[in-house]
């Protein structure tokens, strides 16, 4: 007997290059207008059948990766199961690249990729309205992994608009040692912001003109995070992080989402390159990673 093909889908990271945050809802999240851009660093998620749902990861960042049930991949190949009415029997590999609890959804990728790759192992064929309403069940963050490019979340993030980018950006993402809790810095925001009329949060028409035109300068200019002030009372060592890639020639510094991962806007490919040098020297990261943006959302992989 061959041994039974696997499927593997290759999903984004992403940088929120608006989030604007408003008040604690009832539910205990919080009203986004969050402007998420996909960039080219992957993880790759490949099922394959199995007698059970089993997962298993590689990467540098393996051994932070929970392998149980509390991992959005396996509770994508759960939810997808139950909607059809099937058992989840399925084993999952993630190829890691995304770097783990730091503000670029690497998390939420998997979920999507799980999702995408166990619909078409499965020959499930479920629609796109279908993966999204699993995609906002698994988390805020998951719909935009399964579409990519740019978009602006409202609601808690997952209700989105796709948007028009006119031109390829160039980031370097400074990752740092150890991860930070989202809860934990949507939790500082609260305690910050205490006493404060938080305002409706709304997506700024600079930063999505800036998008639309894909002008670097224009787009340096509007970023934006209004969890950075959050993560960086967690972590303030990361305000070294920011200064250093600032001043090795990033047009602009934010901490990417929740943190602590840190995203510099360059010029281009070669400022890249360079930013990611000085920032590695600066002793003020574990790595620096040179990436491009937009990019696709979750895409199955041709068979090998
Ligand atoms: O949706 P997700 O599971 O990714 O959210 C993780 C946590 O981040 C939530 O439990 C909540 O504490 C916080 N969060 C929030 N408001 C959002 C999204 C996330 O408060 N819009």
């Amino acid at each position: 007997m061959t041994a039974p093909a696997g499927v593997t889908v290759r999903v984004p990271a992403k940088v929120n290059v608006q989030l604007a945050v408003g008040a604690a809802r009832p539910d205990g999240f919080h009203d986004l207008a969050n402007v998420f851009l996909a960039v080219s660093l992957y993880d790759e998620v490949t099922a394959t059948p199995a007698d059970e749902l089993t997962i298993t990861c590689e990467g540098p960042d393996a051994d932070k990766v929970p392998l149980d049930r509390t991992n959005l991949a396996a509770r994508a190949a759960e939810l997808l199961a139950a909607r059809h009415g099937i058992s989840p029997a399925v084993h999952l590999h993630i190829a890691k690249d995304i770097p783990v609890a730091g503000g670029m959804a690497g998390g939420s990728a998997d979920g999507a990729g799980a999702l995408l790759a166990c619909d078409a192992l499965w020959g499930l064929d479920t629609s796109r309205d279908v993966l999204l309403e699993i995609c906002a069940e698994l988390g805020s963050d998951v719909p935009f992994s399964l579409v990519g490019g740019a978009a602006l979340g409202i609601g808690r993030g997952e209700q989105l608009t796709g948007l028009p980018v006119g031109g390829a950006f160039h980031w370097v993402f400074a990752v740092a040692d150890g991860g930070l809790s989202t809860p934990a810095v949507y939790g500082e925001f609260d305690r910050l912001t205490e006493g404060v009329d938080v305002p409706e949060p709304t997506a700024s028409p600079v930063l999505l003109e800036a998008l639309r035109a894909g002008d670097t300068t224009a787009l340096a200019g509007a970023l934006a995070n209004d969890l950075q002030a959050a993560a960086l009372s967690l972590r303030p060592s990361l305000a070294a992080t920011l200064t250093a890639g600032t001043e090795a020639g990033a047009l602009a510094a934010l901490v990417s989402g929740s943190g602590p991962t840190t995203a510099f806007l360059v010029k281009d490919a070669e400022a890249a390159e360079s930013v990611a040098a000085a920032l590695t020297a600066s002793g003020t990261c574990r790595t620096a990673r040179a990436a491009t943006s937009p990019a696709p959302g979750a895409t199955v992989l041709p068979s090998a």
